[in-house]
């Protein structure tokens, strides 16, 4: 089992020799390595088992340093001031410095500035940005706790920082600016309404697909080992009253159920909340012998899109 701990100079130092480094951010823990470093950036797709055409978002330590490895347009950067450091990453056309493999061979690089202070304290004693996806098995829930990046990487990695629970959630808004629009390419806690207040245009969202041609974003994945289905749960509970059920539900409690079954996302109704707890709720289900998940659709707006698209997706690995 890889350790865990908090010792940024230990991280630093594997980093430097080419080794990962599972890091904590405010939306999901990433598994990082030197993203200027074809050896270094390679065991992350082993590691991960991820297809060698997914690419990877580079992290930096602060908006200025994004200069150094892409080109920045007017809009993007308005955009960066006022979302970075943040749950917010930014395609860009990539400077030559960036391997070919970080970008899978793409013009363009994903470039964002986490906000958690151990990161940023690593960042800041290294000579390089680091290349992160999140710290899971490819198409796994991503990990928010170093503890579920040890359960899912095993030895994989060489150290695991710890920097708690993360505060999001679920993992970064990708955006991408294309001729005076912003394309949305993932949802995140940075919200369409928030990007079109703040620049005066509009925000379309990019088409998903099950062959990630435009931001790598494959409909089937974050995906429960357990079937998860979503609709209305009081309907579904009556229809499946022989399976052995979990329910995840974002502020309603449910009559019919046994104690253990029944994951209330936030009883308060605040999807902040609930998206902070999404991905450890449905780890916990998958480690036991539930038949199926039962979930339904969340409020459509703020954090309640991210968690409508993850389920979304997990939901595609079981409807065909
Ligand atoms: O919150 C986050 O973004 C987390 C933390 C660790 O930073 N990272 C994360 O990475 O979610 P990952 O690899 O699991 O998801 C990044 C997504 C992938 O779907 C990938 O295909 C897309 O971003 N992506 C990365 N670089 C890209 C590029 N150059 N062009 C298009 N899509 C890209
Ligand atoms: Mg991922």
């Amino acid at each position: 089992m890889s350790q865990i701990g908090e010792n940024l100079l230990k991280a630093a130092n594997l980093l430097e020799s080419d080794e990962l480094v599972a890091i904590p951010t405010e939306t999901v823990y990433g598994l990082a390595a030197n993203a200027l470093s074809e050896t270094a950036v390679v065991k992350i797709f082993e590691a991960k088992n991820r297809p060698s055409f997914n690419p990877l978002i580079v992290h930096v330590v602060d908006v200025a340093a994004i200069n150094t490895y892409a080109e920045i347009d007017p809009i993007s950067l308005q955009l960066a001031e006022a979302f970075m450091p943040g749950p917010f990453t930014l395609l860009l056309p990539k400077k030559p410095i960036i391997p070919d493999l970080v970008t899978a061979g793409s013009s363009k690089v994903a470039v964002r500035v986490p906000n958690q202070i151990m990161t940023t304290k690593l960042l800041m004693l290294l000579k390089f940005p680091l290349a992160a996806p999140s710290a899971n098995p490819s198409g796994y829930v991503s990990p928010t706790t170093a503890l579920h990046v040890q359960e899912g990487l095993k030895n994989k990695v060489a150290y695991i920082l710890d920097g708690g629970q993360s505060e999001v959630g679920v993992e970064s808004t990708i955006v991408e600016v294309i001729d005076g629009k912003i394309i949305l390419h993932r949802t995140g806690a940075v919200s369409a309404e928030q990007m079109e207040q703040l620049t005066g245009l509009k925000v379309v969202a990019a088409e998903s697909s099950e062959k990630p041609s435009t931001a790598g974003q494959m409909k089937s994945h974050y995906a429960t080992k357990t079937p998860l289905y979503r609709g209305d749960i009081a309907k579904m509970i009556r229809e499946h009253q022989d399976k052995n059920i979990a329910v995840i539900s974002f502020k309603k409690q449910y009559d019919g159920l046994k104690t253990g079954h029944q994951y209330v996302l936030s009883p308060k109704g605040n999807l902040n909340e609930a998206a902070k707890h999404l991905f450890s709720v449905m780890r916990c289900i998958d480690e036991f012998q539930f038949d199926m998940i039962i979930t339904e659709l969340f409020p459509d707006k703020g954090l309640g899109r991210a968690i409508n698209d993850r389920l979304g997706r997990a939901q595609a690995m079981y409807k065909s």
